[in-house]
């Protein structure tokens, strides 16, 4: 199960690789750990000045997989077991800059955990979605906030409420990610980024991103999203779309008011 996170430190960069490509790299309860664990260590260890996240095959990630949100609403995982509240608050404190390189389908946290990069790159053709309410679900990763903080509100709420798919060039004209760039040069593209910061002074690099993001705020709003998330993965709407996803059919919520 852990080698669907992979982590190389090199350079003082640390590379964390999504890597379940079968599964388009959906992020299981055990992935969810890795990425956590890789961030604490980032943190913490002084060689590492960097974190580049990338993903094995053509995907970035369909985000978190939905086995476990249906387990969670169904009983037989306790959300207090899910490590994705650990990576989360991960991101809202991680000083160090994260660069991401997004080669194709990013979807859910896979957008949002983007709001937590420095640096993020994207091909042409990739397609970002936030596809929440879709699901019963609200935003979650503070994206509430980050999202609308980044593209404005009128670009946040149409990729939250509809959960479309938005190609690169257009994340890129609006503001959501660093670059658009030719698909075979997104790793390229990122691993040069992640190089020229690990060149860079460490401290004022921290101490920037420090005066620019509000941690304690990100992470109350984390925490305000969690709770009505929650209550959300156990709603009607939600256990529709969860049973619509694995009967491989389109969802139908109009009995719902
Ligand atoms: N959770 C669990 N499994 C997932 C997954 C996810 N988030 N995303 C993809 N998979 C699995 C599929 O079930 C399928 O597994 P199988 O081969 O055992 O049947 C495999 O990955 C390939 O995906 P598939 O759905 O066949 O690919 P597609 O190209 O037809 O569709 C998507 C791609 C992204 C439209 C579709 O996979 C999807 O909607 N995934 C869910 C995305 C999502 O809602 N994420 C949560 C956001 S909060």
């Amino acid at each position: 199960m852990s080698d669907h996170v992979e982590v190389v430190a090199e350079g003082g960069i640390l590379t964390v690789t999504l890597n379940r490509p079968d599964k388009k790299n959906a992020l299981s309860n055990a992935m969810y750990g890795k990425l956590a664990e890789a961030l604490v260590r980032a943190e913490t260890d002084a060689a590492i000045r960097v974190v580049l996240f990338e993903s094995a095959g053509p995907d970035f990630t369909t985000g978190n997989d939905l086995g476990d949100f249906a387990a969670v609403a169904a009983g037989t995982l306790r959300r207090e077991e899910m490590n994705s509240g650990r990576f989360l608050a991960a991101l809202a404190r991680a000083e160090k800059p994260l660069v991401a390189a997004v080669p194709g389908l990013a979807v859910g946290v896979g957008v949002t955990m983007l709001l937590h990069c420095d640096f993020s790159f994207v091909a042409e053709d990739a397609k970002l979605s936030t596809p929440f309410c879709n699901l019963g679900l609200v935003p979650e990763a503070a994206s509430s906030l980050l999202l609308q903080a980044r593209v404005g509100y009128a670009h946040a709420y149409k990729m939250f409420a509809l959960g479309e798919p938005m190609d690169g060039r257009t994340a890129a004209q609006i503001g959501l990610v660093t670059a658009v760039v030719p698909m075979a040069d997104v790793r390229s593209s990122a691993l040069a980024a992640a190089k020229k910061l690990a060149a860079k002074p460490i401290g004022a690099l921290k101490a920037t991103k420090r005066l620019m993001r509000d941690a304690q705020l990100i992470q109350a709003t984390m925490n305000k999203e969690g709770e009505v998330f929650g209550a959300r993965l156990r709603s009607p709407e939600a256990a529709e779309a969860f049973k619509a996803f694995a009967e491989r059919r389109a969802p139908d919520f109009s009995r719902f008011s």
